[in-house]
């Protein structure tokens, strides 16, 4: 850390997920803040995450990115892998969308495709409020204006965007075929490994939050289902142009 940060207001905080960094190449980094210097933030161990603070410009605006993600498959508790989101807090982030790479449950929605975050399942079994009477209400985690802004920036762009219900699972395995039955069960549209912790400290702590699923392959057992990280990587950098240029929008459209 060099610069004096206390001029730096952002109008948006972005968490990238899987081979989602292509949205850094639009920004203008001031400063970059490896998350080996703050302590407290596990570092991140995952190919095709990065693990460092970007504070940015996008034309006037400033944007916090979080390039990179802890998970808490790599050994991390649910409360220091939302270390990220409580410092992204610290630094004035009101407003946060939380990227991922996930496999698609729901036969109308293809990879290749989006998928805004309506609502979560968490099957992960663990939460980052742990240790105290924390009954925070997570009746709408995801907000419907923030959702509806994404949706306006896909339609403008013919991006297919969908919304549905993510369900989060431990990992680092992917799902048996058995269990993508039992998930699809549940409600859930698609599946991943990350966002619902980080959603919810986010809501927890009063900001407004937008999920954006990168559908990268079927789920398990689903006609066309190949799962191996290689290919979740190059799904998501495929896509990340698109995810660029919702994020710009948001920013130079959404949030004067
Ligand atoms: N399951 C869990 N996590 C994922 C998947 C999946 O199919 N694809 C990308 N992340």
């Amino acid at each position: 850390m060099t610069g004096d940060l206390s001029a730096f207001k952002p109008v948006l905080g972005v968490v990238l997920g899987s081979g989602l960094g292509g949205f850094t190449e639009l920004l203008h980094v001031t400063e970059r803040i490896g998350y080996h210097e703050l302590p407290g933030m596990p570092e991140s161990t995952v190919p095709g995450h990065d693990g460092a603070f970007l504070f940015a410009k996008l034309a006037d605006k400033d944007i916090l990115v979080a390039s990179g993600r802890n998970h808490l498959y790599e050994g991390h508790s649910a409360r220091a892998a939302t270390e990220g989101i409580r410092f992204m807090y610290e630094c004035g982030v009101k407003k946060l969308v939380l990227s991922n790479a996930a496999g698609t449950l729901n036969p109308k929605y293809k990879p290749g495709e989006w998928m805004g975050i309506s609502d979560h399942i968490n099957l992960t079994g663990k939460t980052p409020f742990k240790g105290g009477a924390n009954f925070h209400d997570m009746s709408e985690v995801y907000s419907p204006a923030f959702r509806e802004q994404l949706a306006t920036a896909a339609r403008k762009r013919k991006f297919a965007l969908h919304e549905g219900v993510y369900a989060a699972v431990l990992g680092p395995q992917y799902e048996t075929p058995a269990e993508v039955r039992m998930i699809r069960g549940f409600g859930a549209d698609a599946v991943g490994m990350s966002t619902v912790h980080e959603a919810m400290q986010a809501k927890a702590l009063g900001l407004e939050v937008a999920g954006l699923s990168c559908l990268t392959n079927w789920g398990a057992g689903m006609p066309g289902a190949s799962l191996n990280h290689d290919d979740v990587l190059a799904a998501g950098e495929k896509a990340s142009a698109e995810l660029g240029e919702m994020l710009a929008a948001i920013v130079l459209e959404g949030c004067a």
